[in-house]
């Protein structure tokens, strides 16, 4: 059975953490999706790890879109759920539905993602969800907001915490049906985890939350830096260049290509 924003919301619930990885064409989308995880995200980190931006803020909502497209022709079973880019959402809650919308009637993705917890992200979930359009929300580090946060842990301070622990519920009553947290301390996490009633999805907040998510590039080793609180499964890098370069040996000793 294909994942819905119903069926995630519901596995607040679940002994087990859910996993949500990102996807950013079609054949991630399939591997990933092919080797189980229970959500794909189209996160705006593909700005990074495919795009090689500096940072998220350039991506456009049309590169979005494509990217989007692509992944979700790559999908069976997992839940989509695409990041709307830095601007294409914050400017007004009109902006935020025109945005939301192309990215529901130009993929077959099920929901969207938007960052922040302020009093106008927290209307702007509230009218997405209204009309039909399911949010996936997300405080704590948020990368949009890097030239006034750093990529920093948030939430250090009592005051911070606090902070992040309202808006979590504000985000919640909004109605959105998941949270990300990124880069909080876990204790924090851990609350939040347990006073909310939809799942929260930590990265670099500890093993309390209710699912888990990593960038895809992080997992595989693709990345040129790794977070604090990322792992790489596998030296991507590295195995890949030594295949190219075996390729090129092949290629240059004449064992390659075969004479048919
Ligand atoms: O863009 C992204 O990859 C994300 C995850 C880290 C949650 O937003
Ligand atoms: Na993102």
């Amino acid at each position: 059975m294909p994942v819905t924003p119903q069926t995630l919301r519901n596995w607040k619930h679940q002994p087990q953490p859910f996993v949500m990885l990102t996807a950013w064409d079609w054949a991630i989308a399939q591997i990933v999706d092919q080797a189980g995880v229970e959500v794909i995200l189209v996160g705006d980190s593909l700005a990074m790890v495919a795009l090689g931006y500096a940072n998220t803020l350039p991506l456009t909502l049309d590169q979005m879109i494509h990217h989007s497209q692509a992944v979700c022709r790559g999908v069976k079973q997992a839940l989509v759920v695409v990041d709307l880019p830095f601007l294409t959402y914050q400017e007004s809650i009109a902006q935020a539905i025109h945005s939301a919308g192309r990215i529901l009637k130009e993929s077959q993705a099920q929901g969207v993602k938007i960052e922040g917890g302020s009093p106008e992200i927290v209307e702007t979930i509230a009218k997405l969800t209204r009309i039909g359009i399911p949010v996936m929300g997300h405080v704590g580090l948020t990368p949009q907001s890097v030239h006034q946060l750093g990529y920093k842990q948030q939430g250090k301070t009592e005051a911070e915490a606090e902070r992040i622990l309202k808006e979590a519920i504000a985000i919640a009553e909004a109605g959105a049906f998941a949270l990300v947290l990124e880069h909080i301390p876990a204790p924090l996490a851990a609350q939040i985890t347990e006073k909310l009633p939809i799942p929260t999805i930590g990265i670099g907040a500890g093993s309390a939350c209710d699912g888990q998510v990593l960038v895809t590039a992080d997992l595989w080793g693709l990345s040129e830096t790794l977070p604090p609180f990322a792992k790489a499964y596998i030296n991507g890098r590295a195995t890949l260049t030594e295949a190219t370069q075996a390729f090129i040996q092949d290629v240059k000793s004449r064992q390659f290509p075969p004479n048919l």
